[in-house]
């Protein structure tokens, strides 16, 4: 199917969907919608992926949020009856991993859209090397040694409520709804409420206010803080990582973590339990571990 609103091409063993309105900063019309579930919907089948990456087309933006202009003329009988973005309910429910690569603005349902994929990497100013890949962490401006927390290029305080970036292609999150006369639609209330806790979530609901990269790295919202010039390349070999792994393991791995999101801690300990024991039922879990004690590399055949 060719696409419009979205690139989606393989690079390798990652499925890398790119939204692509940067003139409207990717915002989420429902045509966009629809065509980046289909595209997830067919990683997701296609055995030959391993795992999804999720980004923006342009400097400025992520996605800056559900299409105002379309959204602007609706009543609550056109929204209902439309089920307006029901389609990006099957971008959480995806069996393979997906990460969001944020650069530049993640707004209203830009934000919810990242926060509905496995992990964020956001593209900011302050850098951890890279796990395993240290050649995709180009020089750190917070280990550089010309570099103090008082020099012009260290611009956010974590903490501030009203951080402002110099750089466009910098992450910013927030859920400005709020100053359109609505609230979020995609799950943020929710999902900010559980990876900021309470107060900020009720705070940056309420305010509209964003948040930096930085300051998302903080309280957990992103998994780590790359710069922008290496932030695809990152997350594909991020992605590309996990591809290598049993297909079936990675996705029992990440049907465990979202339990603890939904469940008791006495629940998900005894989901984990009966899954890890179930791994024991595949071909990958003798393989990967004959590989360990051969000193050899697995060739995971993902059954
Ligand atoms: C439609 C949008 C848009 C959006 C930006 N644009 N965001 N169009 N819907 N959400 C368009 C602008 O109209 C403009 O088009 C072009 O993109 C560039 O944007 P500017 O505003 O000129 O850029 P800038 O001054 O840099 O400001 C960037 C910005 C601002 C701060 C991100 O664009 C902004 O506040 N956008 C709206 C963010 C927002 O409120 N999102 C929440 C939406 S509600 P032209 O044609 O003028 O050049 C939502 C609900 C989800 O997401 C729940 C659904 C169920």
């Amino acid at each position: 199917r060719a696409y419009s609103h979205i690139t989606s091409e393989a690079r390798g063993p990652v499925g890398l969907i790119t939204l692509n309105r940067p003139k409207a900063l990717n915002a989420l019309s429902p045509e966009l919608v629809a065509e980046l579930s289909h595209a997830a919907v067919a990683f997701d089948a296609d055995e030959a992926i391993g795992a999804l990456v999720l980004t923006g087309a342009g400097e400025k933006a992520f996605a800056a949020g559900a299409d105002i202009k379309t959204m602007s003329s609706k009543g609550y009988m056109d929204m209902y009856k439309s089920q307006l973005f029901k389609e990006m309910d099957q971008i959480a429910q995806l069996r393979k991993p997906i990460i969001a690569a944020v650069n530049g603005f993640a707004l209203g349902g830009g934000c919810e859209l990242a926060m509905c994929c496995d992990f964020i990497l956001a593209a900011g100013e302050i850098t951890a090397p890279h796990p395993t890949h240290p050649s995709l962490t180009p020089h750190s401006p917070l280990t550089h040694p010309s570099l103090t927390p008082h020099s012009p290029q260290y611009h956010f305080s974590p903490l501030t409520s009203h951080p402002v970036s110099p750089a466009p292609n910098t992450a910013k999150f927030g859920q400005p709804e709020i100053k359109l006369g609505t609230i979020p639609g995609l799950g943020g209330t929710q999902r900010f409420a559980r990876a900021l806790g309470k107060s900020r979530a009720m705070e940056l609901v309420l305010t509209g206010d964003l948040m930096s990269a930085e300051e998302a790295l903080q309280r957990g919202l992103v998994s780590r803080v790359v710069p922008a010039a290496s932030l695809l390349d990152d997350a594909i070999a991020t992605a590309t990582k996990i591809a290598g792994y049993s297909q079936p393991i990675v996705a029992i791995a990440k049907t465990c973590v979202n339990a603890a999101f939904e469940s008791s801690l006495a629940e998900g300990l005894k989901l984990e339990r009966h899954l890890f024991y179930s791994t024991f039922a595949t071909e990958d879990q003798s393989i990967g571990m004959k590989a360990f004690l051969e000193k050899a590399t697995p060739e995971f055949k993902h059954q």
